[in-house]
């Protein structure tokens, strides 16, 4: 099983980042394989069609389409902003939602996710989670129904940045656990 780990924010000291590196050290735990979505691949310009057929930005996307296809689970930490998830990971879909010369559906047709949120204040972006779900299950994904929303994250975290918090590393193994094992039929699905 391969899991692909996307943060909605590419910030430096992200609290986001910060929980999908907890969440990766949990999943290897696991026996998961794992592979991040590097910075610099999810950083798309804002798209418009004039520039879609860029050669820079066709590359990127051919280098985008093949870690989403190569992953079997995808799990997102996003910042919220103002109740939505980042314009950044909206970005990120708009790019991956275009379908590849010859194919019916985008590569994120019938991608198993997981969604997670980490933020300074009390609510961990609760109000985002819901939306971000209806989003990703718009653009084909199956996307388990619980979240993990993780706020005061700031207080949960040692001066490295790295998440001391056994109850939040708890809800992270129960997330990926059973975002992984709601994949394994979708696995043996032939495609439509
Ligand atoms: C424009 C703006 C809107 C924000 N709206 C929310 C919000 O609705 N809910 C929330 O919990 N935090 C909100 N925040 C705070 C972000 O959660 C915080 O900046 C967070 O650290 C960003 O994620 P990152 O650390 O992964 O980059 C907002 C921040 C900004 C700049």
């Amino acid at each position: 099983m391969n899991i692909l780990l996307i943060s909605g924010s590419t910030r430096k000291g992200s609290l986001n980042k910060s929980l999908l590196e907890a969440a990766a050290e949990e999943a290897h735990n696991l026996k998961y394989s794992i592979t991040t979505l590097p910075d610099e691949l999810a950083s798309f310009p804002l798209y418009h069609a004039e520039i879609e057929g860029d050669a820079a930005n066709q590359k990127q996307l051919t280098s985008l389409r093949q870690h989403i296809d190569a992953a079997d689970v995808i799990l997102i930490s996003s910042p919220e902003y103002n109740g939505f998830h980042s314009p950044h990971l909206h970005n990120v879909f708009t790019w991956a939602s275009r379908k590849e010369a010859g194919k019916t559906t985008s590569v994120l047709e019938g991608k198993v996710v997981g969604l997670l949120g980490a933020a300074p204040g009390p609510f961990g972006g609760v109000r985002m989670l819901p939306r971000l779900s209806s989003f990703a299950g718009d653009h084909g994904c199956w996307v388990h129904p619980r979240y993990v929303a993780v706020g005061n994250m700031g207080s949960r975290l040692n001066d490295a940045g790295q998440l001391t918090c056994d109850e939040t590393r708890q809800k992270l193994r129960n997330l990926i656990g059973e975002t992984c094992r709601m994949a394994e039929p979708v696995q043996q699905l032939e495609p439509a």
